[in-house]
């Protein structure tokens, strides 16, 4: 089977696509923008000098100039660097080969006659370039999202671009296919909004409270529309808090473990007690490989981890692997619309064979251990992503 995975250079996606490459023959085309969370880095084992693509338009400058102007890039930062500048660091140790958009089905299919992996660096906004790898893939698992909710307060117009208009743009690619199986879509639990006691269910009304999961409910729900009104065989997955290796750091784990390593403070918001239901990225890799097997299409699937913490338990826990004192702690202003609590009924897929296979504390130390053992993975990140380094002084400086 031929798939196309969007923001596969992302914390979940480049999970999925080593667990895809390591348990089926499937071949895989990553589509993936390189925003400030695309680690090219992630799928380095896979890529040589010929399956990694740029599409032309990304080498023209005027029509760079428009997408940095439009933000289509994400960042105000960015505003006033070329794109190929912004990606330089991306592609540090990688030859990227530079095809025509409208040429680049037939190119992939070429490298696809005798490899299994092919990397496209695009934006998915981009209709043309969706509609070329669409019509060579049989499904399509979609991640891409601007996915972090601090950053959603503080500017929410690349959510709006990326997760609505981004999704849409995917969706009208697949309606043209004619040969396309499922279309997984990357929903997530905070689309409910905030939980009491109890778990929601599919069928729940979405009550979203922040900008990141506004835009992924109207994404969801398009998707859903998508299916109703065109038959594109969609299936919506809504995990909860992810968590294991390859995060970008600045998602809770990520952050507090890097922040305790440098005996820095660990800033947590109001509290702490705030809960958040801990799933394992490799559950989540598990749960979406059952959707695409036997996902009903038209239905939406809530995938839980079953593993409740308050965050202070997290941060505490941290403390405690890492050695350092919790004195490191330090309780910050709230963010806004923070919704205390997260919390899903997955019956439905728990009837399809789905269940998380590991204890929540083992996976979680590893975790732990893993950002501790891979420093040099987040250090150049840190060190390099300017734009990364302005968003977690700007946001945290103030608080
Ligand atoms: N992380 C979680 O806990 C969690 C939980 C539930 C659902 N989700 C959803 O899962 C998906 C993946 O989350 P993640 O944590 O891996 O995110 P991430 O931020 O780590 O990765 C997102 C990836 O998408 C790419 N991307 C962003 N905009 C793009 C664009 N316009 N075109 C092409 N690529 C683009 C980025 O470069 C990056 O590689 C998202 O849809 C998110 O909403 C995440």
């Amino acid at each position: 089977m031929i798939l196309l995975v969007t923001g596969g250079a992302g914390f979940i996606g480049s999970n999925f696509v080593k667990h895809r490459l390591a348990n089926t023959n499937d071949k895989i085309i990553v589509l993936d923008a390189l925003t400030y969370a695309g680690v090219l880095d992630n799928l380095k084992e896979f890529l040589d000098d010929s399956n990694l693509l740029i599409p032309t338009y990304q080498h023209d400058l005027k029509l760079i100039e428009k997408h940095i102007e439009k933000n289509v890039f994400s960042f105000e930062s960015l505003k006033d660097e070329t794109e190929s500048k912004r990606l330089s660091f991306k592609f540090e140790g990688s030859s990227p080969r530079y095809i025509e958009t409208e040429n680049i089905s037939g190119e992939i299919e070429k490298i696809l006659a005798n490899k299994r992996f092919v990397f496209v660096a695009g934006n998915i906004v981009d209709s043309a370039l969706d509609e070329e790898l669409i019509k060579i893939s049989d499904t399509v698992v979609h991640f891409a999202a601007e996915s972090h909710v601090d950053r959603s307060i503080f500017n929410a117009d690349a959510f709006v671009k990326t997760d609505v208009y981004g999704t849409y743009a995917l969706l009208e690619a697949a309606r043209q296919s004619k040969n396309l199986e499922r279309f997984i879509h990357i929903s997530t639990d905070e689309v409910y909004g905030q939980a009491t006691d109890k778990p929601f269910k599919e069928t729940d009304p979405l009550n979203p409270r922040n900008p990141y999961s506004a835009s992924k409910a109207a994404a969801d729900r398009m998707a859903y529309a998508y299916f109703q009104t065109y038959n594109v065989p969609v299936v919506i997955a809504r995990p909860s808090n992810n968590f294991g290796p390859f995060q970008y750091p600045e998602k809770l784990i990520p952050v507090m473990t890097i922040n305790a390593l440098k005996d820095e403070p660990l800033p947590v918001y109001g509290n702490g007690r705030q809960r958040r239901d801990w799933l394992y990225v490799e559950d989540t890799a598990r749960a979406i490989d059952l959707l695409i097997e036997k996902g009903k299409i038209g239905e939406a699937y809530n995938i839980a981890g079953h593993n409740e913490r308050e965050n202070i338990f997290i941060v505490e826990r941290i403390l405690d692997i890492t050695k350092k004192p919790r004195t490191l702690i330090k309780h910050v202003e709230d963010r806004p619309g923070h919704d205390v609590r997260y919390l899903i009924d997955d019956t439905k897929i728990r009837e399809l064979g789905f269940r998380q296979e590991r204890p929540f504390e083992e996976l979680f130390d590893n975790t732990v251990k893993w950002y501790i053992q891979n420093q040099a993975w987040w250090e150049k990140i840190s060190r390099m992503d300017e734009e990364y380094k302005a968003f977690m002084k700007a946001w945290y400086e103030k608080r």
